[in-house]
């Protein structure tokens, strides 16, 4: 059957417009990305994962805290933890600021988060993992989700007996990154396992893993009978991509389009994590924004050096003046911020993956 990435699906009672879902990326979902996913066609954005233990160790160094606002529904908000209490207690905070869907990480490969058994580790422990999803399930009325690997170990088949298990205790959905922990982000995802779990299960499932493009979407789409695919790293820098795959049509945006998008990112970055952790924060996104042969090589070695937000947004004019009119239009365009909410007793996790 051919697929149409602009039909609607749902998870649980959760309408979602589109066959595109935007990844939950630590270091990289923050509301400014999330928002401009919204805007370039993805049906569900996902924030990074935020801590279930941070409600007991306030003290651990974090990445600040989420904002929630009102066009960016729907929203999936990520948890991790192993506490079934705290994954409940958690999940109870992050619907109340407005997540439409509660999602949890069961794929994070980072060692300092699976030695506490959550992400990664759980896919080893299904009994462990079913009693998370059933906490969180039976804490909150919204849809919960489950995001996960294949696996811990390389060739781990893990997935395939825990999908279904999940289901049972509670999971609305599944996502599947099939790749192993032990793989991180090498090697190519092996989506016929994606395949395997959609014929598993009768929730639906959304196959992540190296879908760059439209073909690769449609492709992924056709061969494993998933309800969407999830975009992670052909995201970055680049909404562009998302455009593209919905609608067909190549996107080459201008210059003055990137700059101008790039200036609306880095002062929302800005005033979500203040001037000086997105100095830091903004960096990668210099050489994502204006890369793809859209600036000089130089021109970005020259961004990158430069000292505060912004001076970046003054280089930036000055190689694109044309881009002021669409900053002001995007910005007009932002809701209001007093409509936020500010989710402060859930810390962003430093260490995040999937
Ligand atoms: C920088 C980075 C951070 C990530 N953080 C998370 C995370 O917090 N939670 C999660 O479930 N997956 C996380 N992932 C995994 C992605 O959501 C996605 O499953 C993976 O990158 C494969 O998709 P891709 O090939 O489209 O990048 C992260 C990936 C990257 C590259």
């Amino acid at each position: 059957m051919p697929v149409n990435l602009q039909q609607p699906w749902a998870i649980g009672g959760v309408e979602v417009p589109t066959r595109i879902v935007l990844a939950p990326m630590a270091g990289v979902s923050i509301q400014a990305f999330r928002r401009q996913g919204r805007r370039f066609g993805a049906g569900l954005v996902c924030s990074e994962m935020v801590s279930a233990a941070g409600i007991e160790h306030r003290n651990e160094r974090t990445f600040g805290y989420l904002r929630v606002s009102s066009d960016e529904h729907p929203l999936a908000i990520q948890i991790f933890g192993s506490d079934p209490g705290a994954m409940a207690e958690a999940a109870r905070m992050v619907e109340a600021a407005g997540a439409d869907i509660v999602d949890m990480n069961f794929g994070c490969p980072v060692r300092k988060v699976t030695k506490t058994g959550a992400g990664a580790h759980l896919m080893e422990d299904p009994a462990a993992a079913c009693r998370v999803v059933e906490a969180v399930a039976r804490a909150v009325d919204v849809p919960v989700t489950v995001k996960m690997r294949r696996g811990v170990a390389n060739g781990s088949r893990a997935y395939l007996e825990l999908g279904p298990q999940l289901v049972d205790a509670g999971a609305a959905a599944l996502t599947l990154h099939p790749r192993s922990a032990q793989q991180m982000y090498t090697g190519e995802a092996d989506h016929a396992l994606t395949a395997e779990l959609v014929a598993r299960v009768d929730v639906p499932v959304i196959a992540s893993g190296d879908v760059t493009s439209r073909e690769k979407a449609l492709a992924v789409l056709e061969r494993t009978g998933a309800a969407a695919v999830m975009v992670a790293r052909g995201a970055q820098g680049n909404p562009w991509a998302l455009r593209e795959m919905i609608e067909g049509e190549s996107f080459r945006p201008t210059r003055e389009e990137v700059a101008a998008e790039l200036v609306v990112f880095i002062r929302e970055a800005v005033r979500e994590l203040g001037e000086e952790r997105a100095v830091g924060f903004l960096k990668k996104f210099y050489g994502w924004y204006l890369g793809h042969g859209r600036f000089p090589k130089p021109f970005k070695q020259e961004v990158v050096q430069l000292r505060t937000t912004e001076d970046v947004v003054t280089r930036l004019f000055a190689a694109a003046p044309g881009a002021a009119p669409l900053v002001e239009r995007l910005e007009g365009e932002l809701p209001a911020a007093e409509d936020e909410v500010l989710l402060d007793r859930l810390p962003i996790s430093v260490y995040g993956g999937g």
